[in-house]
């Protein structure tokens, strides 16, 4: 059991939450440290603590969770490119663009955003990337911008070949793409952060907010407002994206983009939770249970669907009345048109999915948890249950078993890439 005297400390500090990271990546930390600078009394440690800066800001370097890579969530970086274009054709130079990519970990986050701009056929002058990260180490092998294998997941990596070079089985950043993104430490807790910078066009913070407790990721939402601009759009992780909507934001409607627009609020704070429809990406039809769905029967990414948009499937359509459904706070009737869906179609990813994120934002972790598995099972390979229930993993301190969810996901993110 972690000194509870440290674990205030850290949550104080930048944020991290107990039970939402699991007792064990905090045990972990301290073990680590206090074997390092007292011997392993935890009593000694905590007033070397007391004492010392530097040795915080090692405990949380040695707490943070780093995990990353570039393009993570693909989507987004397609959706940032088109707003981006269309904002910086209408500036038609009078500013240069602002992102913000915090936490920017070692970099891939930033450095994607910059990548996708650049393809996109943005001029490197009409935008700028500031990066801040809150452990040192990270912002540093940022800076260095050299990368081995476990950053680039998924087969589409082709912006490797544009803008890294090959270093002794590395490969290091340009330095066009290098000096787009201006790095820093920087805690996203801490009072003034970013006091004197003019508000952000484009706020990234993602996979951050799910170590947070409740209380704290309110508070920090309220930082990104601030750091935004009003018609600012900020950028969050899947599993992130409920509490934005509790907040009475309205996703950007790009599926898997995890966008919100700040101008695009809901009629009242507080509504209900609103949802992104399910990527055409997944598969339309999946194998009854107990029968591994044939890959073949999987459309490939960005093949057309055979149905056209203008004579959806039965599926598509349900589907789609249950999107519009939840997003009207109408929850008890999407979760009527989720069964019965099952009920005329069989059990099918999607109609698991959606009554699983029902579930999840009434607050039925339980029970969201139970459907997440059953659209696993049908699929185990579905990438926005993988998150979700990874998510709800995390919250409840099954740090282990979140992780391996993410990981599966991670590789899944690598099968349809
Ligand atoms: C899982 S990474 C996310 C990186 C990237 N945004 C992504 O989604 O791939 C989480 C990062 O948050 C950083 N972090 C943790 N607490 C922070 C805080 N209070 N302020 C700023 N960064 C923080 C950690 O150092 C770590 O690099």
């Amino acid at each position: 059991m972690t000194d509870p005297r440290i674990a205030q400390l850290l949550k104080e500090r930048i944020g991290l939450d107990t039970e939402s990271v699991g007792e064990a990546v905090i045990g972990r930390a301290v073990r680590q440290r206090s074997s390092k600078v007292a011997g392993g009394d935890v009593g000694l440690y905590w007033e070397h603590l007391q004492a010392s800066a530097d040795e915080v800001q090692a405990l949380i370097e040695a707490v943070v969770v780093p995990e990353t890579w570039f393009f993570r969530y693909p989507e987004s970086f397609a959706a940032l490119a088109q707003l981006a274009g269309r904002r910086a054709l209408a500036l038609a130079g009078a500013r240069p663009l602002r992102l913000l990519s915090l936490p920017c970990s070692t970099g891939e986050e930033p450095y994607s955003i910059v990548m996708a701009l650049l393809d996109a056929g943005l001029a490197p002058s009409t935008f700028q990337v500031d990066a801040l990260d809150v452990s040192r180490a990270v912002i540093e092998r940022a800076e260095a911008g050299r990368y081995g294998r476990n950053s680039f997941r998924g087969d589409n990596l082709g912006f490797r070949d544009r803008h890294f070079t090959g270093v002794d089985g590395d490969y290091q950043i340009s330095a066009a793409v290098r000096a787009k993104v201006q790095f820093r430490v920087g805690n996203l807790l801490a009072p003034a952060l970013l006091a004197d910078e003019a508000p952000y066009d484009y706020v990234f913070c993602r996979n951050l907010l799910i170590y947070f407790d409740r209380d704290t990721q309110e508070q920090v939402v309220g930082v990104l407002r601030r750091l935004a601009r009003e018609d600012g759009v900020l950028f969050i992780g899947p599993a992130e994206a409920s509490l934005l909507s509790r907040q009475g934001l309205r996703p950007l409607g790009v599926a898997q983009s995890f966008a919100f627009p700040l101008e695009c609020k809901t009629p009242e704070p507080a509504a209900q939770p609103t949802f992104v429809a399910p990527s055409p990406r997944q598969p339309r039809t999946v194998p009854k249970p107990g029968v591994a769905p044939a890959r073949s029967s999987i459309p490939k990414p960005h093949t057309p669907v055979t149905q056209a948009a203008s004579s959806p499937a039965p599926a598509d359509t349900g589907l789609a009345e249950i999107a519009r459904l939840a997003n009207a706070g109408q929850t008890a009737e999407a979760r009527k048109q989720c069964e019965a869906l099952l009920a005329a179609q069989g059990p099918t990813v999607e109609a698991f999915y959606w009554l699983g994120l029902l579930s999840d934002a009434q607050g039925q972790g339980a029970q969201a948890q139970g459907y997440y598995r059953k659209a696993l099972y049908l699929q185990p390979d579905h990438q926005e249950s993988l998150l979700h229930l990874a998510a709800l993993l995390a919250a409840q301190g099954d740090v282990e078993g979140a992780r391996r969810l993410q990981d599966r996901a991670a590789r899944g993110v690598k099968r349809d890439a």
